[in-house]
């Protein structure tokens, strides 16, 4: 079982790290390829059109490892924290130039990548305390993002107020992902805040 994740923060180490590798860890994966947008040369989306007519990208940069990965995958997932509200613009450009894909399903009429119904996840974190829509932003991209992919979205972890404390400190937290990310292919939906 091949595992594509994405660890959107530019900390290493911290928390939407740990978040990703509690879940990783209950995985049991055979592979597992991780990219951390901040250390990647990844040019944002020009809308020059190619995809739409060529169905792929004209820009040439680390996304092509990304590209690569794709069509492969059993399981995606984004790990990120909440920066004003949604994704940082690091792993964001990434997230916009797999309109690759998006080009090829509706403006080519083709396949996506991957041929089968695959599970994804979001695991997020956001230092404030609380609030009803701190992770709606990141949820509505990871949605349009998952679906690009041709991934189905099951489940979103939340973990707010993370700015008054580490992840790696809450074994209760740490326990619940592993337990989510050895189920990572029941597909049953959920949506869990903490
Ligand atoms: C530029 C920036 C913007 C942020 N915006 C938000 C926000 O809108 N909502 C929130 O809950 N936390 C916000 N935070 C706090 C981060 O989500 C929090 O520190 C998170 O735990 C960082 O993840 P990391 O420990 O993996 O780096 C922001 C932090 C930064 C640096």
């Amino acid at each position: 079982m091949n595992v594509l994740a994405i660890m959107g923060s530019a900390r290493n180490r911290k928390n939407t790290y740990t978040m990703l590798n509690a879940f990783l860890e209950g995985m049991d994966a055979d592979d597992i390829s991780i990219f951390v947008p901040s250390e990647m040369n990844i040019r944002g989306c020009l809308a020059c059109g190619a995809c739409a007519k060529i169905g792929k990208c004209a820009v040439s940069d680390d996304m092509e490892r990304f590209y690569e990965k794709v069509p492969t995958a059993d399981c995606m997932l984004l790990a990120t924290p909440i920066y004003f509200n949604g994704i940082p613009g690091e792993a964001k450009k990434l997230i916009d130039r797999t309109q690759v894909y998006w080009s090829q399903k509706y403006e080519l009429m083709k396949n996506g990548p991957g041929n089968k119904s695959r599970p994804a996840y979001l695991l997020a974190n956001g230092g404030a305390p609380f609030e009803f829509n701190q992770f709606t932003g990141a949820r509505l991209t990871a949605d349009y993002f998952f679906r690009a992919c041709n991934f189905d979205f099951i489940g979103q972890y939340c973990i707010s107020k993370t700015d008054s404390f580490e992840v790696a400190n809450r074994q209760d937290v740490l326990k619940e992902l592993k337990i989510l990310g050895n189920k990572w292919n029941n597909k049953e939906k959920y949506i869990i805040q903490r």
